[in-house]
């Protein structure tokens, strides 16, 4: 049996896989496992809970029958999208109603309609690719375009913040320099994986020159404001809004990654492709998330849980996490990424003297799981040493499995010191 193009693509299996794979046999061997990797959300009991409830109550009052017994609009769920367009109108001052509006099977589902709807081949005949303005960047970018060499990416300029932090930076001068073949640019704030989150003027920055270049800027949201309210500094502030602005929202983080919705806001025209585009691939989408939330968006809950529930309870887990980095890695030449939001702490060790995939498996062998750099370099070809010296860590996890797993990264990056390269 031969293979077209695209399923070739997913024949060699990418960095996602493998590392899916990994966590797949170890959960299945006797070793304890501290899971540093994955990018589960916290369970937040308060969360937690009222979803729990709220479904317990919906399906008493057979409430839910129409959620699973019929097929959505291929769009979404009308009177979610309804009120989740009032409420970015509320809290992010955007003109919208609910034309600007579709959801979909989870963010990652919006990026590969995304990514596809503007690289490859244009009916002009020229060949456009995505552009990601900095790198490190998320992974689930990697192997999104089903053209091959359609997305690339402008490493971020790197400041030594204090003793053992650090921050990366858009590299503007750069960014200013590139050609005409590029048909968006998309950029994750906060970033996963290194906490990163763009000033206010970055990013009216990049959304101006979104607009100069007639191109869309696709704002990844998983982690910011006004949900799941993942960012930290309260000065940043969402975008202006612009026809040239793509704004992609989640439900995972707020703790439903198992529901897979994602939520897309731009310019109707888009909106009213991608519909179609969503109606191919899914004829409608899972409405059991959306759902659910509708009744935290027509009473404004959903901001109080960002602001005073879900927010201050990752700042706190991301304070402890640096603070067990710091106690751990004394001696040790780290640095770690200033956390801005999202759930990771992104740690560089400068001069390690083997490859972070290496600690990685040394890491696996004992249990741990972290996420090496290198797989966070999408639209980045051949090696890139700082990515080598660089690990993801998820602080999403219990204090204990925080704290055991950082003793443990210490130890094997102590080791590595002391053993070399072999
Ligand atoms: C930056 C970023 N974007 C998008 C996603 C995809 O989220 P989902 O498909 O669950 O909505 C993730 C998931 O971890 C993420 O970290």
């Amino acid at each position: 049996m031969r293979f077209s193009k695209f399923a070739e693509r997913f024949a060699s299996h990418s960095g996602t896989r493998q590392l899916m794979d990994d966590l797949g046999q170890l959960q299945h061997s006797d070793l304890e496992i501290l899971n540093l990797g994955g990018g589960n959300p916290s369970r937040i009991p308060e969360v937690h809970d009222w979803f729990s409830n709220k479904l317990r109550e919906l399906a008493t009052a057979r409430e839910l029958d129409n959620t699973f017994a019929a097929y959505d609009s291929p769009q979404g769920n009308q009177p979610f999208i309804r009120a989740f367009a009032r409420f970015l109108s509320a809290h992010c001052g955007w003109p919208i109603s609910a034309s600007n509006v579709l959801c979909t099977a989870g963010s990652q589902a919006s990026f590969f309609l995304l990514f596809n709807a503007f690289s490859g081949a244009y009916a002009t005949g020229e060949k456009r690719r995505i552009l990601l303005p900095q790198m490190p960047e998320y992974i689930g970018y990697t192997d999104l375009c089903l053209e091959a060499d359609a997305i690339f990416s402008v490493p971020s300029k790197i400041a030594l913040t204090g003793d053992h932090r650090f921050r990366y930076s858009l590299d503007t001068v750069a960014l200013e320099q590139l050609d005409g073949t590029v048909g968006a640019i998309c950029i994750s704030r906060p970033t996963n994986p290194t906490g990163n989150a763009i000033s206010n003027a970055d990013l009216e920055w990049l959304l101006r020159l979104a607009e100069a270049r007639d191109i869309p800027l696709i704002l990844d949201n998983a982690y910011g404001n006004p949900l799941p309210g993942i960012l930290f500094p309260t000065e940043l502030s969402p975008p202006r809004w612009s026809k040239h602005l793509v704004a992609c929202f989640s439900l995972s983080k707020l703790g439903l990654p198992g529901l897979r919705t994602g939520m897309v806001v731009a310019d109707e025209a888009l909106i009213d492709v991608l519909i179609s585009a969503n109606a191919t691939l899914a004829l409608a989408n899972n409405s059991l998330g959306a759902r659910l939330v509708l009744d935290l968006l027509v009473d404004d809950q959903l901001a109080v849980f960002a602001k005073q529930i879900i927010r201050p309870f990752y700042a706190t887990k991301s304070r402890q996490a640096i603070a067990y980095c710091d106690a751990a890695f004394v001696g040790l030449d780290y640095r770690i990424h200033e956390s801005d939001g999202a759930i990771f702490l992104w740690v560089w060790f400068a001069g390690l003297p083997i490859t972070a995939q290496a600690l990685y498996q040394r890491l696996k062998q004992r249990g741990v799981l972290v996420i090496p750099g290198h797989h966070f370099g999408p639209g980045h070809s051949g090696a890139s040493k700082h990515l080598e010296e660089c690990i993801r860590i998820s602080y999403a996890q219990p204090e204990a499995t925080l704290q055991r797993g950082i003793a443990a990264i210490a130890d094997e990056v102590r080791a590595a010191y002391i053993r070399g390269q072999q």
